[in-house]
């Protein structure tokens, strides 16, 4: 393992933990952009994180997906693997649809790839796209295959860094129900970062708002799935978070 990267085993339970993650770039007075930042996820929750933009949060997801180094002085202990889906699907182009899930799975388990691949698809409603090229997929389908080759490998934690921001709004909704029907069979600690603070309360048990290098705020949200958006509660809620992130108008 790369020396740099120093990621603790998991918390006890199998809880992911982060304590005290610090991460500038630039000179070593800059400031901060993730600032002693603590966070705990338990298995199975599914976690939104909401912040502004430049305020951190591919950063954190980058360092929790060990993309980038951790510092001596943090402790980043997570349930593994760990497995990740950006905003664009990053798919390899000269790969069949099959074979860009089977890169999702560990080196020892290519031998049954295939299979795990076409089981993933089928999970996400893309059986009939098995030896399709990546370029013939719509966005939506595409993103699907992003999270095939997430899920194929079974991941303790599930990292999602706003994995709907570039669909239609009707696709968008689509992928909603799919993640959480996933999510409900699967039950990885999910982190998904938006910038949607519909789909944070939509789909979230815990809502994160990530400012000034920490979380500053931490909402619970234990409503019946699926959640009416058009519901009291959830409206009180969007206007929590709305408030903190410092985008609501406020009525006079
Ligand atoms: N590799 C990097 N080098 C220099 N600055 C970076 C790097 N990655 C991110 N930053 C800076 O850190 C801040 C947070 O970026 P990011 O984590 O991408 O924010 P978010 O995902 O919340 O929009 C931004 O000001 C960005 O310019
Ligand atoms: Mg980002």
């Amino acid at each position: 393992m790369d020396a740099n990267l120093h990621l603790d085993a998991p918390g006890r339970n199998g809880t992911a933990h982060v304590r005290h993650l610090t991460r500038r770039f630039g000179p070593a007075d800059a400031r901060p952009v993730l600032d002693a930042l603590d966070l705990d996820i338990q298995p199975g929750e599914f976690v939104a994180l909401l912040g502004a933009s430049g305020s951190g949060k591919t950063t954190l997801l980058r360092t929790l997906a060990g993309l980038d180094p951790v510092p001596e002085d943090a402790v980043v202990a997570l349930p593994r693997p760990v497995a990740v889906a950006f905003q664009q699907p990053l798919l390899l182009p000269w790969k069949s649809v099959w074979r860009n899930v089977a890169l999702g799975l560990p080196e020892d388990a290519r031998g049954d790839a295939r299979a795990r691949a076409e089981a993933a698809l089928a999970e996400v409603g893309l059986s009939h796209r098995l030896d399709a090229w990546p370029a013939t997929l719509s966005g939506g389908e595409a993103q699907r295959v992003a999270l095939a080759r997430a899920l194929v490998r079974e991941p303790g934690l599930l990292l999602l860094d706003e994995p709907f921001a570039a669909l239609d709004a009707l696709t968008r909704l689509r992928m909603h129900a799919l993640v959480l029907d996933l999510w409900a069979r699967h039950r990885p600690a999910t982190l998904l970062v938006t910038h949607d603070v519909d789909e944070a309360v939509a789909l979230a048990d815990r809502v994160l708002v990530l400012a000034g290098g920490r979380i500053v705020l931490d909402l619970p949200n234990d409503a019946a799935r699926p959640r009416r958006r058009d519901t009291a509660s959830f409206a009180a809620m969007r206007d929590r978070l709305l408030d903190r992130l410092g985008v609501r108008e406020h009525a006079a």
